[in-house]
């Protein structure tokens, strides 16, 4: 039983666990850091690195002693070592490199966008190539996934990610904090109709994303509506938002299938991940197109699209398995493209992932 150890601490949560080669999740812990940002309506670097440093320990603990295994009776240790906010990301690689030190194991530093692309390969066991769109607070790409460590860029965002923008429409709709789950609970008591919102780059050539227009265009509403911005105009605006983004992560994706297929033929899996999977009215709309164009149709499940250990576990588990392992030199970075032969993607908010 090959079991690795990952640790996450890239963004706000921090989390451990403890995956087997065949898969198997032994244990996945994961602590939200929420309560400490919220007073902040977003996450502060400082704080976030000092809860890590406050609680990893207790939370490695905690996912060996659900798993049941010793230190010694592990494979390998992998921690994220970028991209995210810096001081979290020392914390977290630092402590993963201290367990490998004392215990004689391997330490493997995981591209936290890794972790998220991978996940599908430790829910669904798909192979290799799929095409996937990773939508979470720090990035939006749509990237043919050609192995571990193999990928390729055919869209990106060009301004902000789409995380971010649920983030920021749900604070211009004082929706509260974290944005991305308050907004689509409004939404769900909402009318998408009632509002016309610009649909970002439909109908655009190319695969990029931008969604600083459509924030633009909810702040106007939510400027026209004055003291007419009730509870009802709310919903009905998250709604209107929401249905706006799946029309352009459909288009999107749509061309970037086309892309894809003339490279890897008909039929291959397409795969949504990220925190912004989360959101059930997007998984629908692009599980509608999977299912238009012939695709199975992967989304993990939701504990799973937001940050957690257990997908960072197993990307250590494929980089194992190809003898990718690093040493204690291992340097942490706040920037890590997945692609490196893909041109920087202009103003998109690379730091959280
Ligand atoms: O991948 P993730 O957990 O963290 C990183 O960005 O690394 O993604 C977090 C992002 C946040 O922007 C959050 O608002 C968004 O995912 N999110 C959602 C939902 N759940 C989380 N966005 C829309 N609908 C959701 N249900
Ligand atoms: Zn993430």
């Amino acid at each position: 039983m090959d079991l690795v150890l990952g640790i996450e601490t890239s963004c706000d949560e921090t989390a451990a666990a403890v995956v087997a080669a065949d898969r198997r999740i032994l244990s996945n812990v994961v602590l939200s850091q929420i309560d400490e940002h919220r007073l902040y309506g977003g996450v502060v670097p400082e704080i976030a690195a000092r809860a890590h440093l406050d609680h990893l320990d207790a939370i490695v603990a905690e996912a060996m002693r659900e798993a049941g295994v010793g230190f010694a009776e592990l494979a390998a240790v992998a921690a994220t070592g970028g991209p995210g906010l810096i001081g979290g990301v020392l914390v977290g690689a630092t402590t993963g490199k201290a367990i490998a030190l004392v215990h004689g194991l391997p330490f493997i530093g995981v591209n936290h966008l890794e972790g998220h692309a991978l996940t599908a390969r430790l829910t669904d066991g798909i192979d290799y190539p799929y095409l996937l769109l990773l939508v979470s607070g720090g990035h939006c790409q749509l990237l043919a996934v050609e192995g571990a460590g193999r990928y390729r860029r055919l869209g990106t965002t060009i301004d902000d990610a789409v995380g971010e923008a649920f983030d920021k429409t749900a604070k211009l709709l004082g929706l509260g904090y974290p944005g991305g789950p308050a907004l689509e609970r409004a939404a769900e008591a909402g009318d998408p109709a009632r509002f016309e919102l610009p649909r970002p780059m439909v109908g655009k050539p190319g695969c990029d994303f931008s969604f600083s227009g459509l924030k633009t265009a909810v702040r106007r509403r939510v400027e026209e509506l004055g003291d007419g911005l009730d509870d009802r105009a709310r919903c009905d605006l998250a709604a209107s938002f929401q249905v706006a983004v799946a029309a352009s992560l459909v288009d999107r994706s749509g061309r970037a299938i086309e892309v894809f297929e003339a490279d890897h033929g008909a039929g291959r899996p397409f795969v949504v991940a990220g925190g912004v999977a989360a959101n059930r009215t997007l998984r629908a709309a692009l599980a509608g197109l999977a299912e238009r164009r012939g695709m199975p149709f992967v989304a993990p499940p939701l504990g799973l699209c937001t940050d957690n250990a257990a997908m960072i576990a197993w990307a250590g588990q494929e980089k194992l398995a190809l003898g990718l392992v690093d040493g204690l030199d291992f340097r942490p970075r706040p920037r890590w493209p997945l692609d490196p032969d893909a041109a920087p993607s202009i103003g998109a908010g690379a730091v959280k992932a």
